[in-house]
C-alpha cells in the first residue's frame, strides 16, 4: 500500500493587516491584553465583497497545484476544511471545482472546526492509499471576519480570529520511507456546545412536541433566528475560553504522543511540530509538556491569529518556505479544537 506525500503546499493570507489597536476602536479591549492573553499582535482581514473562503482557497490552491508540478485539471478529488462556508450549503469544495475549471471530479466538505485540515488530510491519505485517487487537493480556508461580535459583549471570541487559506496536493509517495505514516482522529460531543455557533441550525428540534404545541405561527416562523436572537447575540460564536483551555492543554500533548508511539519516535526525534494556532500559551504549554526545544515548535499565531482549519496548513507552508522542513524530516501536525474535535499527523518528509 503506497503512503502518500506533500508534493506541493501553498497559503494565501489577504492583504488587510487589522492590529490590536485597530480592535479597540470597536470594543473595549487593549493590545496588552491580547498579546498577554493569547500571543496575537495582528491578524488578516478579507475583503468585505471581493474575497471569500472558496476564493482564498482557491489561491492558496494554485500555489500548491504548481508546486506539485501539475494542473488543476490533474486533481481528482477535492477535500476543503472549514467552519465558514460561502453558503450555508452546498460546500466550498463544489466551488472550487467550478473556479478552477476541474473536471467533474468528487468534492467533499470537512466541518471539524479547528481540526478540520487534518481530518481531512487524514480522508484524503485513505483515498490514496486505496489507490482510488492520484492528486488530491487539500484545503483549510475561512473567513472569520463576515461573522464576529465586534462589540464588547463578544471580545474574547472576537480578538482571536483571523482569515486565510491553506492548501496541499497529496499524491502516493515515490519511495518507501516518506510521507504520511499515520493519522490519528478523535472526538468527544460532551462540551459540543462550549464553543459553538448555535443559530443558523435545527437544533430547535429538541423542542418537545409540547413545547412546539404551544407555539404560535410567529414564533414558528421565528424559530431558526428571530429578532430577539440576533440581539442577544445567539447568531455569533459562543466561547467559554478557559474550559477549553484546560482540555486543550491536555489532549494536545495526549494526541502528539499517541502519533509518536504508533511509529516508534521520541519527542525528541521530531523537526517540527506545527500545532493549530489556538493560543501561544497552549503551544508553550505543550512545548514544554514535551521537553521540546523552541525551533522544534513552529508558531505564526503573532501574525495572523487563529485562523481554525487554515491555521495548520499557513504555518505547515510558511516552516517549509523558510527551509526549516527538508526531506527525511519527522513533521508532527496537531490541533484541537470545537466538537471537541482533536487529530495528529505524523510525517516523513
Ligand atoms: O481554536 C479553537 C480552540 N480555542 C481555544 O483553544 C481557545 C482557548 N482559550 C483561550 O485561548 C483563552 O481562554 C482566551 C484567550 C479565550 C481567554 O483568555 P483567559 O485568560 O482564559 O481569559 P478569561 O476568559 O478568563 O477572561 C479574563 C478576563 C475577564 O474579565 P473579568 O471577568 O476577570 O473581569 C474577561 O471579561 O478578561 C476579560 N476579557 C477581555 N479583556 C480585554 C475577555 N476578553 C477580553 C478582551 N480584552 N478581548
Amino acid at each position: 500500500m503506497p503512503k502518500s506525500r506533500i508534493a506541493g503546499i501553498g497559503m494565501y493570507v489577504p492583504q488587510h493587516v487589522v492590529s490590536n489597536n485597530d480592535l479597540t476602536s470597536y470594543m473595549d479591549t487593549s493590545d496588552e491584553w491580547i498579546q498577554e492573553r493569547t500571543g496575537i499582535k495582528e491578524r488578516r482581514y478579507a475583503h468585505r465583497t471581493q474575497e471569500t473562503t472558496t476564493t482564498m482557497g482557491v489561491e492558496a490552491a494554485k500555489i500548491a497545484i504548481d508546486r506539485a508540478g501539475i494542473t488543476a485539471q490533474d486533481i481528482d478529488f477535492i477535500v476543503f476544511a472549514t467552519l465558514s462556508p460561502d453558503y450555508y450549503f452546498p460546500g466550498c469544495g463544489v466551488l472550487v471545482q467550478r473556479a478552477m475549471k476541474m473536471g467533474e471530479i468528487g468534492a467533499l466538505d470537512v466541518r471539524n472546526q479547528c481540526s478540520g485540515f487534518v481530518y481531512a488530510l487524514s480522508v484524503a491519505d485513505q483515498f490514496i492509499k486505496s489507490g482510488m485517487y492520484k492528486n488530491i487537493l487539500v484545503i483549510g480556508s475561512e473567513k472569520h471576519s463576515f461573522g464576529l461580535d465586534f462589540s464588547t459583549r463578544g471580545r474574547n471570541v472576537s480578538v482571536i480570529f483571523g482569515d486565510g487559506a491553506g492548501a496541499v496536493v497529496l499524491q502516493p509517495a515515490e519511495d518507501e520511507e516518506s510521507g504520511i505514516l499515520s493519522t490519528h482522529l478523535h472526538s468527544d460531543g460532551e462540551s459540543a456546545e462550549i464553543l459553538a455557533m448555535y443559530n443558523p441550525g435545527t437544533h430547535a428540534n429538541y423542542w418537545t412536541s409540547q413545547q412546539v404545541a404551544n407555539f404560535d405561527e410567529a414564533e414558528i416562523g421565528q424559530m431558526f433566528m428571530s429578532h430577539e436572537m440576533i440581539d442577544n447575540a445567539q447568531n455569533f460564536p459562543f466561547m467559554d475560553g478557559p474550559s477549553v483551555f484546560k482540555k486543550a492543554v491536555v489532549k494536545f500533548p495526549e494526541v502528539i504522543m499517541e502519533a509518536l508511539n504508533t511509529n516508534g519516535y521520541k519527542p525528541a526525534d521530531i523537526k517540527v511540530l506545527i500545532p493549530h494556532q489556538a493560543n501561544l500559551r497552549i503551544a508553550q504549554f505543550v512545548q514544554q509538556k514535551l521537553g521540546l526545544r523552541e525551533e522544534q515548535v513552529y508558531n505564526n499565531i503573532q501574525k495572523y491569529g487563529n485562523t481554525t482549519a487554515a491555521s495548520v496548513p499557513i504555518a505547515l507552508c510558511e516552516a517549509w518556505q523558510q527551509g526549516m522542513i527538508e526531506k527525511g524530516d519527522l513533521v508532527c501536525l496537531a490541533a484541537f479544537g470545537s466538537g471537541f474535535t482533536w487529530a495528529s499527523a505524523l510525517i516523513k518528509w
